[in-house]
């Protein structure tokens, strides 16, 4: 075996950026989340790991609402700009149009193809991060970034993080069919 010990903390997968959106006081506020996964289907749960330090934990924590906005590849620089920047210090109400959902308690980004309308459910304490929980409980998007009614990523083009590398990278072409491809291998009998 040719394997060789590497650093644990270098994710080696690309993870999907996004934009996480809340009201802080008056005012909407955006950061850049790459540690976030949907982890139940029914119900829709959604998982985000933020540091404390964020300004956007105390509007989460107040509204008990959140949005997550996935933003594609042409955003980079804006999306770069959300996670250098704290809402502490710089006011990040007024990059993005902004709309709301059926909720009205979360600020979504119009910019964004598509956006999750979250409802807080809870909370864990894991050493230096918050994990916000949220149920999704709508989902918004444009005609053009739908195939049949539903999200393509071809045309979504969503912006992935490389941590390795520290570099952003777009999805590459589909390699095959999911739940299809293994089905060849089950032996018959
Ligand atoms: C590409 C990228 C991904 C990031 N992912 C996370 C993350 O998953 N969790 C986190 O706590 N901070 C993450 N950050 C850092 C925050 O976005 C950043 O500290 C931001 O300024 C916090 O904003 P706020 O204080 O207005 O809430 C990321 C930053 C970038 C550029």
């Amino acid at each position: 075996m040719d394997k060789i010990e590497v650093n644990i903390n270098m994710t080696c997968y690309p993870m999907p950026c996004m934009l996480i959106g809340t009201m802080v006081g008056e005012k909407a506020n955006f950061m850049t989340v790459a540690y976030f996964s949907q982890v139940s289907l029914k119900p829709p749960y959604i998982l985000a790991a933020l540091d404390k330090e964020h300004y956007t934990n105390a509007g989460i924590k107040e509204t008990g609402a959140f949005s997550i906005n996935i933003p594609s590849t042409s955003m980079a620089e804006v999306t770069d700009y959300c996670g250098l920047v704290s809402g502490k210090k710089f006011d990040k109400s007024t990059v993005f149009e902004v709309f709301y959902g059926k909720e009205g308690k979360a600020p979504m980004i119009v910019e964004c193809p598509y956006n999750l309308e979250c409802k807080l459910v809870q909370i864990i304490d894991l050493a230096g991060d918050e994990l916000f929980i949220g149920e999704i409980v709508a989902a918004y998007s444009d005609d053009r970034y739908l195939t049949d009614g539903i999200p393509d990523m071809a045309k979504v083009d969503p912006l992935l993080l490389s941590v390795p590398q520290m570099a952003y990278l777009s999805v590459g072409p589909q390699v095959g069919r999911a739940f299809e491809m293994g089905k060849s291998r089950i032996k018959k009998g």
